[in-house]
């Protein structure tokens, strides 16, 4: 099993919306893919709630959900969809259980700060100073080619992470949130110029499923 998690300080960053599509791209392609909801508000749990019969089943868990439940459906994908302002001891205890962290972060001064407070709180965390935890930034609801996504670029440098990809603003994933769908489940037509924006996501997270299949030998 491979463990996911999705973290950022700011709510309304996209950390949901990561969590639900790459689990759709995932269960798209036959994997056995759990999303355990960690926020109160059960975003994620109610956007499973609504997805329609037919298209590629994910299951969902909750932080009372009993581990062996999650076990013995044996799912290839674990998809910690975190609270914002997770941190502390609560922080260090999901980067325990995950193998990599994803961290979206929108293009505002506001989430530029909080980020940054974030980015530091998770490099003091032994298992990343030890490099044994992957990172990777996401810019949300930005194109590529404006200027918010070279302000994102520009804050990061710094901090020595890279955005693996811009996902764009698009309503695409406004009308899938409110169906319980991911925009992997949508029609080519309709979906392909977002889903272009996906494959350093899947890429880094295939290689990082290879390193780890190598390292339990
Ligand atoms: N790429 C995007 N394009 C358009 N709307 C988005 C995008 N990503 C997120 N949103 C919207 O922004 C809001 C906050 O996103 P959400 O994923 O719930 O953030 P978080 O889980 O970090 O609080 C939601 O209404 C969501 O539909
Ligand atoms: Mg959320």
């Amino acid at each position: 099993m491979f463990t996911i998690l999705v973290a950022n300080p700011k709510g309304g960053a996209g950390k949901t919306t990561i969590a639900t599509n790459l689990a759709g791209y995932l269960a798209g392609k036959r994997q056995r893919v759990v999303i355990l909801d960690m926020d109160r508000q059960r975003s994620a749990a109610r956007w499973l709630s609504r997805r329609p019969r037919g298209f590629p089943e994910i299951r969902g868990a909750l932080p009372d959900t009993d581990p062996h439940i999650i076990r013995a459906y044996a799912p290839q994908w674990l998809i910690l969809d975190a609270a914002a302002g997770v941190h502390g001891a609560q922080l260090h205890a999901y980067i325990r259980l995950a193998d990599a962290v994803l961290v979206p972060v929108a293009t505002s001064a506001f989430d530029f700060e909080a980020t940054a407070d974030f980015i530091a709180e998770l490099n003091a965390l032994k298992p990343l100073k030890d490099g044994k935890r992957a990172v990777a930034v996401i810019g949300s609801k930005v194109d590529g080619r404006t200027v918010a996504a070279s302000d994102l670029d520009a804050f990061l440098a710094p901090l020595s992470l890279d955005v693996l990809t811009h996902i764009r603003d698009s309503q695409l994933y406004v009308h899938a949130a409110r169906d319980g769908l991911s925009i992997f489940d949508q029609p080519r037509s309709r979906a392909e110029e977002a889903w272009s924006d996906w494959p350093p996501v899947l890429h880094w997270l295939q290689s990082l499923v290879t390193a780890k299949a190598h390292r339990s030998g």
